[in-house]
């Protein structure tokens, strides 16, 4: 085989709370993350020359060492030497259907689609969670997008426990494509405003992180009820993101007075804003409804799904 199809699904946070400061400059986490059904298709190809090469759709996508699927690339390389002598170099395509820099996870992604990718093309047999171990090398959103599905994600992001799977709850995304919102940016944002709040204890720390395990949305998520899994949403990051942008909390608050909308968040540190619904065709009815109220081209709105998967291989040549 000298190339693999793969699909990269973005993700959504139903929960994040930020808990406290880390020694290496990071926050600890707890998360809710949930993939969906809005996803890159990734092409990951062996080159008979001994270079990594990046192509995407998306202008605004950079090909070079910025890019996360580019830095995945190399850390194969670098940790599989002989691979990288027996097989050449690696071409990777990206179709880009993730907003970029949206709070969706969209580099992280791609970055564990080339994980799998080029561990199929070498052969590597590695498992998901050596897959996954090497993914938090490059972000913390990277080992949760190699499983996908939905997992409380803890420490920076990278601990994950798997939780039962949330099927076919309806999503609308909102994002404004030339909003974009620096997630480093947002977490220093909140340390500076709220930090005096952080938790300093160890065993505090160690509680607080496991408290989110028995917590009222994992009961939700557990019994299946998307109804009150929508009243337990929540994002600590929403109080920078919405006070700093005007048009995400009007986004937010557009979604919250629309009929059939079971909850709304923002998703990771934004800007996209989410809401959840019971049927696609409430979904449909509220992205229309949004598309009217607000005649602002800019605005992207995207109908999808929770689904059960992360990186997924559709096809191999
Ligand atoms: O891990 P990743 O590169 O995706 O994180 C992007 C930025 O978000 C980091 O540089 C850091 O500023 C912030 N972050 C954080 N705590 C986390 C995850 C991310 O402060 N647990």
């Amino acid at each position: 085989m000298h190339s693999y199809n793969l699909i990269a699904p973005a993700k959504i946070n139903l929960y994040l709370e930020i808990i406290a400061d880390r020694p290496d400059g990071y926050h600890e986490l707890a998360m809710i993350l949930q993939s969906i059904g809005l996803a890159d298709q990734i092409d990951v190809r062996s080159i008979s020359t001994d270079t990594i090469r990046v192509h995407c759709n998306h202008p605004q996508v950079p090909t070079d060492k910025s890019n996360l699927a580019y830095r995945a690339a190399e850390l194969m390389a670098s940790q599989f030497p002989e691979a990288w002598a027996k097989y050449g170099g690696v071409e990777i395509s990206i179709n880009k259907q993730i907003p970029v820099a949206a709070g969706l996870a969209g580099g992280s992604t791609n970055a564990a689609a080339v994980l799998v990718g080029i561990d199929l093309l070498w052969k590597l047999g590695l498992t998901q969670s050596e897959l996954a171990e090497l993914g938090a090398t490059l972000g913390s959103d990277v080992p949760f997008c190699v499983s996908g599905g939905t997992a409380i994600a803890t420490g920076r992001g990278e601990q994950l426990s798997p939780l039962p799977s949330l099927d076919n709850i309806y999503i609308v995304l909102a994002k404004y494509r030339s909003l974009e919102v620096s997630t480093a940016w947002a977490y220093k944002t909140y340390r500076q405003q709220f930090g005096d709040s952080y938790i300093k204890d160890t065993n505090d720390l160690a509680a607080r992180a496991s408290a989110v395990h028995s917590g009222a949305i994992v009961k939700a998520i557990v019994a299946q009820d998307p109804g009150k899994i929508a009243q337990k949403l929540h994002n600590d990051l929403e109080r920078i993101i919405l006070p700093a942008y005007p048009k995400v909390l009007e986004l937010r608050e557009l979604f919250a007075n629309q009929e059939g909308v079971l909850g709304t968040m923002m998703s990771g540190s934004g800007p996209t804003v989410f809401a959840l619904f019971e049927s696609e065709q409430q979904a449909e009815k509220v992205k229309l409804h949004l598309r009217k109220a607000i005649s602002d081209e800019d605005l992207e709105l995207f109908v999808t799904r929770t689904v059960t998967h992360g990186i997924e291989v559709v096809s191999s040549v």
